[in-house]
């Protein structure tokens, strides 16, 4: 009788399997729009050509390279900055509406501050660039900002001095003006909580700093503004000439209860709150969650400090704030499991404790070759319906989406597996859930400099071979795969 009992269990669990990774039959609305990403500094190399200066992790790769695992940097990276011809040609074969690249800061300004010298060569390469795109039926989609500050300005403090903000938005005026007349599709930032929580608090993105619970929250308070202040120069001044858009990118790890308990839910909304809620809260309603802001104003007290060690915005600053925003682009990789910890580990100050929350992720979870990454496909769907019930459903263009695999393999099925079924979620969340998602992204149109993890993990549809002077690049069935998605509009069954 057991092991009748156990059959069919096991059947009905293969069948619910089979069942659950089943592509659905909807197909993609008629305004959807599919791209591909990629960032300047993960690509381009070029550091130095052209009157680029250094960024700042061009600084501090230069100086200790034993930040990076496989000690590599950025200088050639894909070569891009020869090779832009090629990738243009490779995105024109794959299909998609649009591609969303990240301009270098400091090959526009290579002194990076406000009023500085705008570098002729520089705008000479985005131009060239975008030109070859528009004339082959490819929409650019300009990151303002990923990653790369001017060393210039790092060594003024960077995003923990206020006067970064005018120096950001006298860059994105500079690239408004330049290229506005055929970008219509701007993003202020890519990813706060990294900048922020990996370059200031946790030391694992530069400048490598560590002062977490402080820096970290000033970092993001800069940000913010500087985000707020470039929309409302692009509404006032550019918007209605040119008539694009201005979105911003957040990442989340989409964070879900580890059981049912309503304990757990709490835990996997505080840590929704405080990771995408830090800086999608303020760009809706104009501050910081409030949970975010009481709890770090009574941590702060009880640490001794006379102010809250998260800033405050003035009544202007949240006015500019509200509704700074044409659309959220969403970096959407993966999901962790969510759970109290206790709360009253002090004195050091951290931004996990001061959320209380500890992640986890699920033993059964099929991991990639990058630590952070699981693949948990339904993640996708619970993040859409938590921004679209948390934020009034506003516009969602998945920015980012992507799997991690290593070396060459150009029979990357996991990959696959993993673009299927989280753009099945993606259908779901629109069909079944009326989620507003506009397109989907792409994580990365060939293999780039992963940031610490160097060139030892891959991102790409496209292979680079780092080894080859030429940087070859050679397709993975990846490519195909999303080349027949993007033709055909469905999932492929
Ligand atoms: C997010 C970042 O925007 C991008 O630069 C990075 O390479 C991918 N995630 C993968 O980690």
């Amino acid at each position: 009788y057991f092991a009748k009992m156990i059959f069919h269990l096991l059947i009905y669990n293969l069948i619910l399997q089979i069942a659950l990774s089943e592509p659905n039959n909807y197909s993609f609305p008629e305004n959807f729009i599919f791209g591909v990403a990629t960032a300047s500094y993960q690509i381009e190399g070029g550091w130095n050509e052209g009157g680029r200066t250094e960024s700042t992790w061009d600084y501090q790769l230069h100086k200790n390279p034993d930040l990076i695992v496989d000690k590599s940097n950025g200088d050639v990276a894909c070569d891009s900055y020869h090779k832009w011809k090629e990738d243009v040609q490779l995105i024109k074969n794959l299909g998609v509406n649009f591609y969303r690249f990240s301009i270098s800061w400091s090959r526009i300004l290579p002194q990076g501050f406000k009023g500085s010298e705008i570098n002729q060569e520089g705008v000479t390469y985005y131009n060239d660039l975008i030109d070859e795109l528009v004339s082959k039926g490819i929409e650019p989609y300009v990151t303002i900002f990923h990653w790369d500050t001017p060393q210039a300005l790092e060594s003024q403090g960077g995003w923990l001095n206020e006067s970064i903000i005018d120096d950001y938005t006298y860059y994105a005026r500079v690239l408004f003006t330049l290229y506005g007349d055929r970008v219509k599709t701007w993003i202020t930032f890519n990813e706060f909580h990294q900048i922020c929580e990996e370059g200031y608090g946790l030391a694992k993105k530069a400048p490598f700093e560590n002062l977490t619970g402080v820096a970290d929250y000033q970092c993001g308070h800069q940000a913010l503004l500087a985000h707020s202040r470039a929309y409302r120069i692009y509404e006032q001044e550019f918007k209605p000439i040119q008539g694009g858009n201005v979105g911003v990118v957040i990442d989340s790890v989409y964070g879900a209860p580890k059981t049912d308990s309503e304990l757990d839910k709490n835990a996997a909304e505080l840590q929704m709150q405080f990771d995408f809620g830090w800086f999608f809260n303020p760009i809706v309603y104009g501050n910081y969650p409030q949970v975010m802001i009481d709890r770090i104003d009574e941590l702060s007290k009880r640490e001794g400090y006379n102010t809250s060690r998260l800033p405050k915005f003035s009544d202007n600053e949240i006015e500019t704030m509200k509704g700074s925003f044409d659309f959220l682009g969403l970096n959407h990789y993966t999901t962790n499991l969510c759970t109290l910890i206790g709360s009253n580990n002090f004195p050091n100050p951290s931004h996990a404790r001061d959320c209380s929350v500890e992640t986890s992720a699920d033993p059964s979870w099929k991991p990639s070759a990058a630590s952070w990454l699981w693949y948990v496909p339904w993640g996708m769907r619970d993040v859409l319906v938590w921004i679209k019930e948390h934020y009034n459903n506003p516009p969602v263009l998945i920015t980012e989406n992507g799997w991690a695999t290593r070396g060459k393999r150009l029979n990357d099925t996991d990959r696959i597996e993993y673009i299927q079924n989280y753009l099945s979620e993606v259908l779901k969340a629109i069909y079944e859930d009326n989620c507003n998602v506009l397109g989907y992204t792409a994580w990365s149109l060939m293999d780039n400099f992963e940031w610490t993890r160097g060139y030892t993990e891959k991102f790409g549809l496209v292979h680079v071979d780092f080894n080859d002077p030429n940087r070859t690049r050679t397709p993975r069935q990846s490519y195909s795969f999303y080349q027949e998605i993007v033709r055909t509009r469905r999932l492929v069954n």
